[in-house]
């Protein structure tokens, strides 16, 4: 019967149900990033979803906190957050056990993250982000691996150099100008916040930003690159890396980074938008008491690579985990069928048993809409004779095969 006032089937504004299909590109998003990142020698961390308020406030971005924060107060009128963003998480980690670890420390970890932001192409209200972070040397060439990493995990994804831009920004070089136009830190501030929304304003809206603090537009119109990004670019070069270039209007909006900071842009017009960033941060640690310990990294949302995958058609097409259905020809064979699929499992086979509710017919359309790849039907005959046979259901080639022949017969398939 019909209920009045019936719950909807909806997911919470902004946030994704992950059917079966959508989990896969998931597994294939996530396995390709720990590839890529583990062959430079990242190690994975975890963390919990909550963390105390106090960890974001007055010390990430000003948007982040105010705006975008997921917070409420716990049973025992505690303040808690569900992270924003994994930085201040590693950053606390890391200044806990600060004595025991070694560096330089390489680690990775794809955390769900929650923002409060409008949801649009690109912008959800929760994501996963592959965080990438090298502590514990202030060395150029920390900044280079970040970013080699960075290109790394782009190029498993399949892409070539022309699909994506590495477009680099320096806070020293920010902080150099707004030193020169004589800005309070207060004003500096502001600049950057102006910048960080420079792709969201009008032309128009940006220079009235720009006027209103005093800093003359020119500033931002093809400036030579500050020193510290024109030696990162050529170390890049070294690395065979031709896709880095300086770009003056890439700040980042978060208040914890102090020297070179980069996004990366997909090239392609429909999806032209900044697909993932990072950058230096040498002063994080302190928040905690801790001496400062230098940093560098990125982060990498799966929405945005997704988008970047699908416009070119690059997301694998779905297959189930499961090789083989066995079919049964009457409810009273299923124990049998699942003696069988026993054997299977045995071999390594993933294997599933129809459970006799349904017509032959509809148990094998059932295993094709789940794009099962084997049919194998369990009936009076096959179980007397002991042959069985294999259907490919793709293309309905059929083989038959004995009992003890049907778990080597799946371990030779491509
Ligand atoms: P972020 O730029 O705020 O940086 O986020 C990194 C990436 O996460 C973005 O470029 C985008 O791919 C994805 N992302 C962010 N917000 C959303 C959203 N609402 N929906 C979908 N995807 C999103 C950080 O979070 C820094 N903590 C990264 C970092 C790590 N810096 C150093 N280490």
């Amino acid at each position: 019967m019909a209920q009045k006032g019936k719950l909807s089937t909806e997911a919470y504004k902004g946030v994704r149900d992950f059917y079966p299909e959508d989990e896969a590109v998931q597994k294939y998003l996530f396995a390709t990033m720990r590839g890529a990142v583990e062959k430079f020698g990242y190690a994975e961390y975890h963390a919990s979803i909550l963390e105390p308020a106090e960890l974001y406030r007055g010390k990430t971005s000003e948007e982040i906190v105010s705006e975008q924060t997921y917070t409420f107060v716990d049973r025992g009128e505690r303040e808690v957050t569900l992270r924003p963003e994994m930085t201040p998480t590693i950053a606390r980690m890391v200044a806990a056990k600060r004595r025991e670890l070694s560096f330089p420390l390489r680690w990775y970890s794809i955390p769900n993250v929650f923002r409060y932001e409008r949801p649009q192409r690109g912008r959800l209200r929760e994501h996963w982000q592959l965080n990438v972070d090298l502590f514990g040397s202030a060395s150029p060439s920390a900044d280079a691996e970040i970013i080699a990493v960075a290109h790394a995990v782009m190029k498993a994804f399949g892409a070539s150099e022309s699909d994506f831009e590495i477009r680099i920004g320096s806070r020293a070089f920010l902080n150099a100008l707004a030193e020169k136009a004589g800005l309070s830190s207060e004003k500096r501030e502001q600049l950057l916040r102006l910048l960080d929304r420079r792709a969201k304003i009008s032309a128009e809206e940006f220079e009235k930003g720009l006027a209103a603090l005093g800093v003359p537009p020119e500033a931002f119109s093809a400036p030579a690159a500050p020193d510290d990004v024109r030696s990162l670019v050529a170390a890049l070069q070294d690395l065979g890396i031709g896709n880095a270039r300086f770009d003056a209007g890439i700040v980042r909006g978060f208040e914890y980074y102090t020297g070179t900071v980069f996004e990366v842009y997909d090239t392609r017009p429909e999806n032209n938008r900044s697909l993932f960033g990072g950058g230096r941060y040498d002063n994080l640690l302190q928040l905690f008491g801790e001496e400062p310990v230098p940093a560098a990294g990125f982060g990498m949302g799966d929405v945005t690579m997704r988008d970047f995958l699908s416009v070119r058609g690059r997301i694998p097409p779905y297959a189930p985990p499961t090789k083989a259905y066995l079919a049964v020809t009457s409810a009273e064979l299923v124990p049998e069928a699942m003696r069988l699929a026993a054997e299977l499992r045995a071999h390594g086979v993933n294997a599933a048993v129809d459970l006799g509710d349904r017509k032959l017919g509809d148990q094998i359309k059932n295993a094709d809409r789940q794009r099962i790849p084997y049919l194998i039907v369990v009936g009076e005959d096959e179980l007397r004779s002991g042959e069985f046979a294999v259907r490919t259901l793709a293309t309905r080639a059929e083989a038959t095969l004995s009992r003890t022949e049907l778990g080597s017969f799946f371990l030779n398939l491509p």
